[in-house]
């Protein structure tokens, strides 16, 4: 009783309160306090208000968080009524936030599942997808997001630059917005080798191998060694494309958004091109009768959003929207064919297609790369009505077809440079998935040498199907520079519970040359027992020949030291680790 009766005499401010207005108004002064303090300026009386959209008071409580706060100080107190609406805006900009932020949440939940090590990435992506709880989901709603993020962010610079909303005084705005749009791709670039799995090595080195190309070459290896941290991607350029990925473009990204909102509230939201006269921003002169304040309206409605849209991406994800499957653990050694990069760089790539690495994956890109950033100072036209920017429009409707068209020109239905020997063995045997073969019913699997032509008359149904399906791969294929051509399917017991199945194509060459493409992968009882059954995860072990993977690749003409595009020049017959 002394010892409470003590504490009472001690001058602690709240005490003191206690002692003079009794403990419900203390602890309600208390509570007010607390909660002017989280929203910067409102107290509970103004927080209730705002809930139940009274008018607000005057002067306005609202507009305290905005002046006061971090967080309300990036969005304006109020909006005009005509960029209220879903135009001109379409909430791109805002939808691009949103996902920015939605990625970086869901990332730092697999981040807590990831080491960036060769070693162990793969495993640890299996791990997500089969053991973590939600792991498959979060994955799913990380790859999702990515994707409409860089689609979103694209369709909003779009909108900015139709809607002319990049002229005067907004061309800062539009400049780092095109940083923003790097931070984006790159963002979403880095992501793809995480997986360590043949296509996120693959795909990537083909978009880091243009930075070789840089003139002179002293230059572009030093730059490659910077991108990759060694000759070819392995333990360093994991981790410099991780720490990229997590630490450095989200740095850039906050700093580059915080100056992008900034400006945009600077210079308000560009009302619709026809609201204003000629070469005259009226947005900042928003009339009060033509004000949408942020608190309540477009605070509640962003909240609703914010809900809606989360609890949607996890409706499509649980349901209907798949990232694609683990393909087999990267291979630095195994080309995989048709690889191509992630979507929004296929125009890239089909630049490449068209001639010269330093013109086309690097001089016009960067020149292109000028042209964006500086456009609001080509483009000086005080109008930003539709009707006076007929040749703005048009450039940017050309640009759009033209990306378009690249893009299909990145795509592997153009100008693929494999030949159909490797693209029927291919067919049968992909290094990018499992594949017929790897699928197939090992018991059907039955000793002998086969020949395509003649599936018909193979002993079991498995090899009746994959014979039928290698013949009509190389149907049509002969010409005048390639007779004669046939396939064959040898299977060899190796080792007890192993088989070696080889894939070999044949033909006669037009000067009268014998060619021969031939490749073999190794099927262990245990993983290609059942019809159907999916073989089992590649071992994750660095330097070892994923199960079923072709272990053995020959492949020249005869009698020549030539090796098609695309496959490794040595062969090293190596049992995989079922072996
Ligand atoms: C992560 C990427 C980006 C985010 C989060 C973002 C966010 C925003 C937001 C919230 C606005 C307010 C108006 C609106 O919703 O349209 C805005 C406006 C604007 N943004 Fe972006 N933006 C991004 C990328 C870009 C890009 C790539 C460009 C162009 C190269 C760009 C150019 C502009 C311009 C010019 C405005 C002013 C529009 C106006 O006043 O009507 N932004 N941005």
């Amino acid at each position: 009783m002394d010892f409470l009766r003590g504490i009472f005499q001690l001058h602690i401010p709240i005490l003191d309160d206690v002692k003079a207005k009794g403990v419900k108004a203390t602890l309600r002064a208390k509570f007010d306090d607390v909660v002017t303090r989280v929203t910067a300026g409102l107290g509970p009386a103004d927080v209730r208000a705002v809930l139940r959209d009274d008018p607000p008071g005057r002067p306005n409580p609202r507009l305290k968080p905005h002046a006061e706060g971090f967080w309300l100080h990036m969005k304006p107190t109020y909006y005009h009524n005509m960029v209220d609406g879903l135009y001109p805006t379409f909430r791109l900009g805002w939808l691009s936030t949103f996902f920015f932020a939605f990625e970086i949440i869901t990332g730092v939940f697999l981040m807590v599942f990831y080491t960036p090590s060769p070693l162990v990435a793969y495993e640890n992506m299996r791990n997500i997808l089969s053991n973590v709880p939600f792991g498959s989901l979060m994955r799913d709603l990380h790859k999702l997001g990515a994707e409409l993020m860089v689609a979103i962010v694209a369709l909003h610079m779009l909108r900015t630059f139709i809607t002319g909303s990049y002229k005067k005084p907004r061309q800062f705005t539009w400049a780092t917005g095109v940083v923003l749009l790097f931070v984006t791709l790159i963002l979403s670039f880095s992501g793809y080798l995480l997986p360590w799995d043949q296509l996120s090595l693959w795909a990537v080195t083909i978009g880091a191998s243009m930075v070789e190309a840089i003139p002179p070459e002293v230059v572009g290896r030093t730059v490659n060694l910077i991108v990759r941290g060694a000759p070819e991607f392995g333990a360093n350029g994991l981790l410099r494309f991780y720490l990229l990925h997590v630490i450095g473009l989200p740095l850039v990204g906050i700093v580059a958004l915080g100056v992008h909102y900034y400006k945009v509230i600077l210079h308000g939201h560009s009302l619709p091109p026809g609201a204003e006269d000629v070469g005259v921003d009226t947005a900042k002169r928003v009339p009060m009768e033509s004000r949408v304040y942020f608190m309540p309206q477009i605070l509640t409605r962003e909240l609703w959003y914010v809900s809606g849209l989360t609890a949607l991406l996890v409706l499509v994800c649980a349901f209907i929207y798949n990232a694609p499957v683990l393909e087999a653990h990267a291979d630095p050694l195994i080309t995989p064919l048709h690889i191509t990069s992630p979507w929004y760089f296929l125009w890239l790539q089909g630049m490449l297609k068209i001639g010269d690495k330093v013109i086309w994956g690097l001089l016009i890109p960067g020149a292109l790369t000028g042209v964006l950033l500086m456009l609001p100072y080509f483009e000086v036209g005080p109008s930003r009505r539709y009707g006076d920017r007929r040749i703005g429009l048009s450039a940017a409707a050309v640009s759009v077809a033209g990306l378009a068209i690249l893009s299909f020109m990145g795509s592997p239905w153009y100008k693929v440079t494999s030949s159909p020997d490797q693209e029927a063995v291919a067919a049968l045997m992909p290094q990018t998935h499992p594949g017929p073969l790897r699928e197939a019913n090992w018991d059907e699997l039955t000793f002998g040498t086969y020949y395509a032509g003649d599936w018909a008359s193979a002993p079991t149904p498995t090899l009746r199907s994959l014979l039928h399906l290698f013949a009509d791969h190389l149907a049509g294929v002969e010409s005048p520079e390639r007779q004669g051509v046939a396939a064959y399917m040898i299977v060899e017991d190796w080792q007890t519970d192993l088989k070696k199945i080889t894939l070999r194509v044949t033909w006669t060459q037009a000067d009268g040359t014998p060619y021969e493409f031939s490749q073999s992968a190794y099927l262990h009882r245990s993983h290609n027992g059942e019809a159907g059954s999916q073989p089992a995860a590649p071992a994750p072990t660095a330097g070892a020949a994923p199960i079923g993977t072709p272990a053995a690749t020959v492949s020249a003409p005869v009698g020549s030291a030539t090796v098609p595009a695309g496959m490794p020049a040595t062969a090293t017959p190596t049992p995989g680790a079922g072996g």
